[in-house]
C-alpha cells in the first residue's frame, strides 16, 4: 500500500473528505500536521492518515484517520492507523495519543487505552486540534486515547509487511 503525503493541491479535497468523515478539519495547512491518502482507480482520495507532533518530538496526536464509507469493515482503516502509528515512531515519538467518542473499539484493537484528556493536552498544547478544543471548550467533551510506541519504535516497516518487522498490537 502506497500513501501520498498532502500537498497544498489536496488540501481542499481532503477537507472535504474528512468532512464527510465528521472528523476535524482544523490546520490541515499547518505544515506541522502530517497527512497522507489513500486514492481509489478513479484519483479520489478513499482514505487518510495523519498525525502532529509534540514541539519536543516526544508525543504524537493521531488524527485524520478514516477510510470512504463505502470501503469500511476491510482492514484499511487499520492499515491506515498503523500507517501513522510506524510514521510517528520513525519521526522519534514514543507515546501515541488520539481523541475517538465513537471509534474506541476500532482504537482499542489497535493497542490504545482510555487516556486522561488533560494529560493529552498538556503533552500536546501547540497541536491543533488541543488549540481548537480548548478555544472551543470542546476539549471537555472528548475522550482521549494513548499508547506506547516503544515496540514499533525505530523500526523501517511498510504497511502490509509481515515477519518479525512487522507492528504488534496489543
Ligand atoms: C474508524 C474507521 C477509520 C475504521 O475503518 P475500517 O476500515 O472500517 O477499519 P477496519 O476494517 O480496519 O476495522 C478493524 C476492526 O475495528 C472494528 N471497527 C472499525 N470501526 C469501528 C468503530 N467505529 N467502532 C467499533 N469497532 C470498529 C472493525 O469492525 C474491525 O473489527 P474486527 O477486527 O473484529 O473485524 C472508519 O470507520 C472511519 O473512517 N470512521 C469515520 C472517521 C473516524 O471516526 N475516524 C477515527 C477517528 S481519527
Amino acid at each position: 500500500m502506497t500513501y501520498s503525503p498532502v500537498t497544498n493541491d489536496d488540501v481542499d479535497e481532503l477537507r472535504a473528505f474528512l468532512s464527510q468523515a465528521d472528523l476535524t478539519i482544523a490546520g490541515l495547512e499547518s505544515p506541522a500536521v502530517r497527512v497522507w491518502v489513500d486514492r481509489g482507480p478513479d484519483g479520489s482520495i478513499i482514505g487518510s492518515t495523519g498525525f502532529e507532533l509534540s514541539a519536543d518530538g516526544a508525543n504524537a496526536l493521531i488524527r485524520s484517520v478514516a477510510v470512504t464509507s463505502t470501503r469500511r469493515t476491510a482492514g484499511e482503516g487499520t492499515d491506515l492507523a498503523r500507517f501513522a502509528l510506524e510514521e510517528a515512531a520513525r519521526s522519534g515519538a514514543t507515546r501515541a495519543w488520539l481523541f475517538s467518542r465513537r471509534s474506541g473499539p476500532f482504537w482499542q484493537k489497535l493497542g490504545f487505552s482510555l487516556a486522561d484528556r488533560d494529560a493529552l493536552a498538556a503533552v500536546l498544547p501547540d497541536t491543533q486540534q488541543v488549540r481548537l478544543f480548548t478555544e472551543t471548550g470542546q476539549l471537555e467533551r472528548e475522550v482521549a486515547w494513548a499508547r506506547d510506541l516503544d515496540d514499533i519504535a525505530g523500526r523501517s516497516v511498510r504497511v502490509g509487511q509481515s515477519g518479525p518487522a512487522e507492528m504488534t498490537c496489543r
